[in-house]
């Protein structure tokens, strides 16, 4: 069952690449009704009272519209429009919440400059109205590019309005863990969601969980504001016994979760009085991250084969 596992996972991330099939899901009545439970809709004001109604929860959230592989110039500049848009109305609203980009929806398959460039309009304008942009990472492919973007990024702006994002799958994140923190750059620590060889990436899941605890234990020891991104109770237990033995605050890192994902948990490590914040995904192009969430649940295959498959 560990095979069938991997092998369903594979197959999942592989839909998740399939231009073909994007078109057709959002037009499939089943996967978009599934995509309710993890999307919290196509507009920002639907994202928004979802946010709102997890401020009443007492957690805080990064709203992201969701757009990846954009290889219009003119599509990436309508994205640095929404990202403003959505800025202000945080802004205008005070709801607890920063905002996560793809830099691939910003153009970085099309061109690296124009990647920066739309970025770094985005991060003005949080740094302006006083909030935090979190660069997700994406495929192996485009590591290096994200972390050289997010760096001159901080350079300019300051660990306060922009940071990255950590895969503990892959086998170089230590390293750049290490580094980040040294440069004091504020890190999401997740597993990886993307499909990567075993060249650049642990094949194996208990390896990639024993590297997300040894990268838990460099971010925690640094002395900057990271956050802990996992569902993981064996990897949150790791952390809290971590920073219990440190003696660190309550406050000097946050937990991080996805919409519509262990809301139980969520609710009791906030209540416990850690910062817990929610990734708010919304937009109409949200099959590619549908798919990832259905390669974490290897059960999920032959349900979204079935509706694919009509
Ligand atoms: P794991 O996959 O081992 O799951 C642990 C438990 O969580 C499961 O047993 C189940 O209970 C629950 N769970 C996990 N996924 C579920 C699902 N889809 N449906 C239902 N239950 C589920 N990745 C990336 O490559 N780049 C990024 O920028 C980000 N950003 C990001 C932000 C935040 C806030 C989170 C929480 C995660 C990400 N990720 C990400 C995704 C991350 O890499 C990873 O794929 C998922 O978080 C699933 O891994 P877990 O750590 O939850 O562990």
């Amino acid at each position: 069952s560990h095979t069938a596992a991997r092998l369903s996972r594979s197959a999942l991330l592989f839909l998740s690449r399939q231009e073909g099939l994007k078109d057709r899901a959002t037009r499939l009545g089943p996967l978009r009704r599934l995509s309710r439970r993890f999307v919290a809709g196509e507009s920002l004001e639907e994202a928004m009272d979802a946010v709102k109604a997890l401020t009443a929860r007492g957690l805080w959230a990064s709203f992201d519209h969701l757009n990846e592989a954009v290889r219009d110039a003119a599509q990436t500049r309508d994205e640095v429009r929404e990202y403003r848009r959505l800025l202000a109305r945080i802004d205008q609203t005070g709801v607890k919440a920063n905002v996560s980009l793809k830099l691939t929806q910003c153009g970085l398959l099309l061109d690296p400059a124009l990647a920066l460039e739309n970025a770094r309009t985005v991060v003005a304008d949080a740094r302006a109205r006083d909030t935090f942009v979190r660069i997700d990472m994406e495929h192996g492919a485009v590591t290096q590019a994200t972390l050289d973007i997010v760096r001159q990024l901080h350079t300019e702006h300051g660990e306060r309005h922009v940071g990255a994002v950590l895969q503990s799958c892959l086998r170089r994140t230590e390293t750049d863990a290490r580094a980040l923190c040294a440069e004091r750059v504020r890190i999401r620590l997740c597993k990886g969601a993307y499909l990567e060889g075993p060249d650049i990436a642990f094949p194996d899941k208990k390896d990639v969980d024993a590297s997300f605890v040894q990268c838990m234990k460099v971010l925690l020891d640094s002395g900057v504001y990271h956050g802990i991104a996992t569902h993981d109770e064996r990897m949150i237990d790791a952390t809290l016994e971590h920073a219990t033995r440190r003696q660190l605050p309550r406050d000097a890192f946050e937990f991080q979760m996805l919409y519509g994902i262990r809301e139980d948990l969520q609710q009791r490590l906030s209540e416990q009085g850690h910062p817990v914040r929610i990734y708010v995904p919304y937009g109409p192009h949200w099959y590619p991250y549908l798919m990832r969430r259905m390669a974490e649940r290897p059960a999920n295959l032959a349900f979204v084969l079935r509706h694919l498959a009509r």
